[in-house]
């Protein structure tokens, strides 16, 4: 279990599976306490392709307390749910569909919706009303689960997008210019909100992105400014992620 006010951990695991492992015991630990806390547990799933096999594993194990978790996206695809593209599907198709969550507990963002500022607008007003939070303020999700890309994008803050700069609204329709696409993100003060973020990063194509997250002193890539403001960060990565750090050592925890 992660300690709230600890300084950011790196976690470093020798392959993949173990990888997805370690991954799904400190969700499932997460959402334990969540739920012995208060009573749910609230988690903003995320996409791509690496959260699969931490799906997988948290799909066999029945004594979580699925029907006290809330389920919820840090990005989508600007895709309908039935796409190979969409975040959505993947997380249905490994996870989901085979806890049985139930659909009152999943909020997707509706991103058939052709307008993706109109989805956007849609899926903060669906925060909103689940939060219930003072004006101002952020909602705080027990657990914000995040990738990252080769080029140091989390969620859908890519580098040089628009929304990098987004102080105050929650969810935002973002240009991904590479892709000539929209996205649905969460935005910077959303995942700084949250108890706990927790990256899991798998392969030595995100090596370098890694370094320059970790540790490069002066700017560096959209990951980097995920920093909790009060609560946890883990970097969750394989040693082949991590091939490029100098002080895996020394941080390793
Ligand atoms: C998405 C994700 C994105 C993802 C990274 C890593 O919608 O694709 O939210 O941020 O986490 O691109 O993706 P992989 O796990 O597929 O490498």
């Amino acid at each position: 279990m992660v300690n709230s006010n600890a300084a950011p951990q790196l976690r470093i695991v020798t392959n993949q599976q173990e990888l997805f492992r370690e991954a799904a015991n400190e969700f499932a630990a997460i959402a334990r306490q969540s739920v012995a806390d208060r009573g749910k547990f609230t988690v903003a799933l995320s996409g791509g392709s690496t959260p699969r096999g931490m799906n997988a594993l948290l799909a066999q194990d029945a004594s979580l307390p699925w029907d006290r978790s809330y389920f919820f996206f840090g990005d989508e695809r600007h895709a309908p749910p039935t796409d190979a593209e969409s975040n959505y599907r993947m997380a249905a198709e490994t996870l989901l569909s085979k806890i049985h969550a139930r659909p009152e507990n999943v909020f997707r963002i509706h991103t058939e919706e052709q307008n993706a500022e109109i989805a956007a607008d849609s899926y903060e007003q669906t925060l909103r009303a689940f939060f219930r939070v003072q004006p101002g303020q952020f909602p705080r999700f027990d657990l914000i689960l995040l990738g990252m890309g080769p080029d140091g994008h989390t969620a859908s803050l890519f580098p040089g997008s628009k929304a990098l700069a987004e102080r105050n609204r929650w969810v935002v329709a973002n240009w991904v210019e590479k892709f000539q696409t929209h996205r649905v993100t969460l935005t910077y003060p959303v995942l700084n909100q949250a108890a706990c973020v927790m990256f899991v990063v798998s392969g030595q194509d995100k090596a370098d992105a890694l370094r320059d997250v970790l540790e490069s002193q002066g700017d560096g890539p959209p990951a980097k400014y995920v920093r909790p403001v009060n609560g946890s960060l883990v970097w969750l990565v394989d040693q082949a992620a991590a091939g490029q750090l100098k002080n895996a050592g020394k941080n390793n925890a």
